[in-house]
């Protein structure tokens, strides 16, 4: 099944918000296949966001990162990564849907809470950067309740 990489940046994670995050995949239907909170190095946050190196925010972006603990997590279900960019809401959360998590949660571009993987292929490039020690393998009881077979 698809997969998606998911991190609660260091505000979401100071202003409270991990379980609302959690809540919201949870309820749609996805499983939480990894999870863990950490400081990340800096070096690390660059390799994470290495595809934006050249963009003029780029260190405030690394800055931001590194300020506090995120939440990475791998999360799985049909279409997870674009229906997760969907729960996500617009990069700018003044441009984000009410309802999503940035237009629910957030102002400014360089505190907009979430990240989720743009792609099938980089949530497999961030998978492996974030969780190189695996990830949980499980299926919900209610799996049948959720998706058709
Ligand atoms: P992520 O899920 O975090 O990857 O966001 P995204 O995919 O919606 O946007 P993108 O990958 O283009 O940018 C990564 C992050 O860089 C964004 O989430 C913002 O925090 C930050 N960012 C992007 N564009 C800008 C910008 O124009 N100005 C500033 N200050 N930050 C930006
Ligand atoms: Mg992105």
């Amino acid at each position: 099944a698809e997969q998606t990489f998911i991190m609660i940046k260091p505000d979401g994670v100071q202003r409270g918000l991990i379980g609302e995050v959690i809540s919201r995949f949870e309820k749609k239907g996805f499983y939480l296949k990894g999870l863990k909170l950490q400081n990340v190095e800096k070096s690390f946050a660059e390799q994470h966001y290495s595809d934006l190196s050249s963009k003029p925010f780029f260190a405030g972006l690394v800055e931001y990162i590194v300020s506090g603990p995120v939440v990475a997590m791998v999360w799985e279900g049909k279409s997870v990564v674009a229906t997760g960019r969907k729960i996500i809401g617009a990069t700018n959360p003044l441009a984000s849907e009410p309802g999503t998590i940035r237009g629910d949660f957030a102002v400014d571009i360089g505190r907009n809470v979430i990240h989720g993987s743009d792609s099938v292929e980089s949530a497999r490039k961030e998978i492996a950067l974030w969780f190189p020690e695996g990830i949980a393998e499980w299926r919900s009881s209610q799996h049948n309740w959720i998706y058709e077979a």
